[in-house]
């Protein structure tokens, strides 16, 4: 793959809201799993487990636990991620900042997320309000709910323009 392939990728991903009927199979998620299996993580501690959920009742439930009114219900799939604070414990190392276990989650969600666009699916990152998912999914308390991505085939007319960036000048200092 060269830069420019990636750099394609990268342009294509936009977040997508509205979605066919046709479903997203077992078999695309898995693929996707895979991917974000490869993420890098704290010490390698790769806490994330994903919550993938195809059913509609239940994601009609979690509508409820959406920050910003998202049409989970109208997606292929919603695959939520939590982070499993349990693990700190394996790690022979002090992790002096344990919200990187959370961070850690996020890079597997960008996999996933550039993976679904590579594949020709597109979604949309889901902001969830803590307490109805964990009540939803009967969530353990040490698996904090970092996020969903709600996938699905895109709707064709569906508008999805690159949204307005900074420039690349403002982004960065260079300490020479
Ligand atoms: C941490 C995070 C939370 C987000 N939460 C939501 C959300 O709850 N609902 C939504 O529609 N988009 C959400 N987004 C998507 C952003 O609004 C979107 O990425 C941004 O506007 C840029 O647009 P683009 O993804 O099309 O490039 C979120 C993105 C991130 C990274």
């Amino acid at each position: 793959m060269t830069y420019a392939d990636f750099q394609s990728l990268c342009e294509q991903r936009h977040s997508i809201h509205s979605f066919e009927n046709t479903p997203v199979t077992k078999e695309e998620v898995l693929s996707l799993l895979a991917l974000a299996r490869l993420a890098p993580s704290v010490d390698n501690l790769q806490p994330w487990h994903f919550h993938v959920v195809f059913n509609r009742d239940m994601r009609k439930q979690l509508m409820d636990a959406c920050c910003y009114g998202n049409f989970v219900e109208g997606a292929g799939v919603l695959i939520i991620v939590t982070a499993d604070l349990a693990v700190e414990k394996e790690s022979k190392k002090t992790l002096w900042n344990p919200k990187e276990l959370e961070y850690s989650c996020i890079t597997a969600m960008e996999h996933i997320w550039l993976g679904a666009v590579a594949s020709g699916l597109g979604g949309s990152w889901v902001s969830l309000h803590h307490g109805k998912p964990h009540e939803v999914l009967d969530l353990p308390h040490e698996e904090v709910v970092i996020g969903g991505l709600m996938l699905g085939h895109v709707k064709i007319g569906e508008k999805s323009a690159q949204k307005e960036r900074r420039s690349l000048e403002k982004l960065y200092t260079f300490h020479e």
